[in-house]
């Protein structure tokens, strides 16, 4: 197997994530590494493929674990504390020296690390991420947790995982619609930190593929072996971004971190104004067309980049004009609710060129909504 690992690390942890096609059947040695334990739970999804479920079951009973599998349902109806309890009550076998396994995407990943972060007061826990997102970012910096019925990760634990293991093969399954989500996340970090991947992004335009497209090839990879590295590639370099602002601000201290909310603010809004019907990754690609806009504005971007943010958000498939049955001004209120509003001055990212990001205190409340009535 040919595989990457990027190191994770910074005041009280350290750990590995792996990229590379076919680690999914070495996850048992992979994990022996770091748990002398002999239990491991796997929490997975009922969509999670079976082939996938049963090679890293195959793998753990290989490498002498005694596996219990606990299926939750998929998407984010599986972060709730009833799942939480559930989940607890089929533990009674693990003890400290146990690992939990979470097999999925990012609502595995995070249900999955925050009951390794309560049981027995923190157990070791191994992110195994399927989807785009989980694997560029839910699955590297340690933050998990479950949903109230007040919001969205209202209950969590920071829990680093042990251990992260990323495959390309479990992309294959995966919906366009789900692969979008991680894009949107892709180009941030693009955006915020790697002017050049924006550009390799760019120029990956929609016929480079042939018949079947840019999302037919280069999203969804092909039987040419040349993509799926390139998109390996871009799996580990998005992680190393990721790992990068993780490594230097594990607390959201120097503000590093808040960079990664990179049309986050506007987005959160479009998504709570939504009642959450529309995807993250596609109103954080709003967000990021809005944050675009701000920065032209209040930051310097040269308005040809704000365009070419927008070209390859509409060249991977990501909405950049909003629904007009989408109540701007509902917007507007879940973002004056946000919590990132401080006494009133507003801490936004903004970006004065492709490949870099700072937080600004120069946004005002006319400039989002401008920006908002603009989208
Ligand atoms: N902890 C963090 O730092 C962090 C960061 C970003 C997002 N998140 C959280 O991540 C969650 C979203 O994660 P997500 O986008 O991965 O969605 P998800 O985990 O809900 O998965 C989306 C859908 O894809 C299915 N799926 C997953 N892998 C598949 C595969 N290989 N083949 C076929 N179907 C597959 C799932 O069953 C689900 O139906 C949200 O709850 C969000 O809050 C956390
Ligand atoms: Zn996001």
């Amino acid at each position: 197997v040919n595989s990457e690992k990027i190191e994770i690390c910074g005041a009280g942890f350290r750990y590995f994530a792996h990229v590379g096609r076919g680690l999914l059947g070495r996850t048992g040695p992979l994990i022996r590494e770091h748990v002398r334990g002999q239990r491991a739970a796997i929490i997975t999804d009922s969509n999670i493929p079976r082939p996938l479920r049963d090679s890293v079951i195959a793998s753990l009973a290989a490498a002498r674990f005694r596996v219990t599998t606990i299926v939750v349902p998929p998407g984010e109806d599986a972060k709730s504390l009833n799942e939480v309890e559930r989940i607890a009550g089929e533990l009674s076998a693990l003890d400290r020296t146990s690992v939990i396994v979470g097999l999925g995407g990012g609502s595995v990943g995070d249900l999955s690390g925050f009951v390794a972060a309560i049981f027995h007061r923190g157990i070791p826990h191994v992110q195994i991420p399927t989807t785009l997102l989980s694997m560029v970012d839910s699955s590297i910096g340690g933050k998990t947790g479950v949903n109230l019925a007040a919001g969205k990760n209202l209950l969590g634990a920071t829990h680093h995982p042990s251990l992260v293991i990323a495959d390309g093969h479990a992309l294959k399954t995966l919906p366009e619609r789900e692969l979008r989500q991680g894009y949107a996340e892709i180009v941030k970090h693009a955006i915020i930190r790697d002017a050049e991947m924006f550009a390799l992004l760019s120029s990956r335009a929609p016929n480079a593929f042939g018949a079947e497209g840019f999302r037919g090839s280069f999203l969804k990879g092909t039987a040419s072996g040349s993509l799926d590295v390139a998109r390996d590639d871009l799996i580990a370099r998005n992680i190393r971004i990721k790992a990068a602002i993780v490594s230097t601000d594990d607390r959201d201290i120097s503000g590093e971190r808040a960079l990664l909310n990179f049309g986050h603010t506007v987005g959160h809004g479009i998504e709570r104004a939504s009642d959450f019907g529309m995807s993250h990754g596609d109103c954080v690609s709003l967000g990021m067309v809005a944050a675009c806009n701000i920065s032209v504005k209040r930051a310097g971007l040269p308005p040809e980049q704000r365009d070419e943010v927008s070209a390859l958000l509409a060249q991977l498939g990501l909405p950049t004009r909003l629904d007009a049955e989408i109540s701007r001004p509902k917007i507007m209120e879940a973002i004056k609710r946000d919590k990132k509003f401080e006494g009133g001055a507003v801490r936004f990212v903004v970006t004065p060129r492709i490949g870099k990001a700072c937080l600004s205190r120069e946004v005002t409340m006319t400039d989002i909504r401008q920006a908002v009535a603009a989208l």
